[in-house]
C-alpha cells in the first residue's frame, strides 16, 4: 500500500530530508469523488527527529502544493489513544483557524482478530489561510 500510494499518488505524498536522511513521509490522495479533501493515509516522523515540527510542516507543504490547489478538507483516520497524532492534527487545525469533526468510521470488528483500536475520522476545514503559512525548506515532493 505504501509503494502504490507514492507510486501512483505521487503529486500529493511527501519526504522530509535533513542532510540525506529520510526524516518523515506524508502518503495521502485526493479522492476523485471528493476533490476538496486530502485524506492523509499516513504521516510518519523517525523518532529522533519527532517534536520540532516535521511533521506539521509537512502538512503544511502539502496543503499549498498544486495537487492540492482544490483542497478545503484535511481527513485522517486515527486511533483514541494516538496522542502523538492527535496532537499532529490538533495543531493543524489551529493554525488554519479550522473546526475538526470526529466520528469513528473503521470500528474495531473490521480488523482481523478484532486486535485493532478503531479508527476514528478526523475531518478539519475548511482550510482558508493555507497560502499564509511559511513553508520549511527540508521538505519536496517525492
Ligand atoms: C504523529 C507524528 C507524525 C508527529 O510528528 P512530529 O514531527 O513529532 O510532530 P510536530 O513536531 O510537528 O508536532 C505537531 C504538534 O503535535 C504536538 N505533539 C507532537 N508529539 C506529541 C506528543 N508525543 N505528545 C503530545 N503532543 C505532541 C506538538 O507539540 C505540536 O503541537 P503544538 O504546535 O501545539 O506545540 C509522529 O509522532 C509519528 O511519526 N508518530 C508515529 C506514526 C503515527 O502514529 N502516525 C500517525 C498515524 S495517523
Amino acid at each position: 500500500m505504501y509503494l502504490l500510494l507514492c507510486d501512483r499518488f505521487r503529486d500529493t505524498c511527501i519526504a522530509a530530508e535533513q542532510e540525506g536522511i529520510l526524516v518523515g513521509f506524508v502518503l495521502s490522495f485526493v479522492p476523485p469523488a471528493h476533490m476538496d479533501t486530502i485524506f492523509i493515509w499516513q504521516v510518519g516522523v523517525a523518532e529522533r527527529f519527532r517534536g520540532q515540527g516535521i511533521g506539521l510542516e509537512m502538512l503544511n507543504h502539502l496543503v499549498a502544493m498544486p495537487s492540492c490547489a482544490s483542497v478545503k478538507f484535511l481527513e485522517a483516520t486515527v486511533t483514541l489513544t494516538n496522542a502523538p497524532s492527535r496532537a499532529l492534527f490538533a495543531a493543524f487545525a489551529r493554525q488554519h483557524e479550522a473546526a475538526i469533526v470526529q466520528s469513528e468510521r473503521y470500528g474495531r470488528e473490521l480488523f482481523p482478530n478484532g486486535n485493532h483500536e478503531a479508527e476514528h475520522l478526523l475531518r478539519i476545514g475548511p482550510i482558508g489561510s493555507r497560502m499564509n503559512i511559511a513553508k520549511g525548506d527540508n521538505v519536496a515532493g517525492i
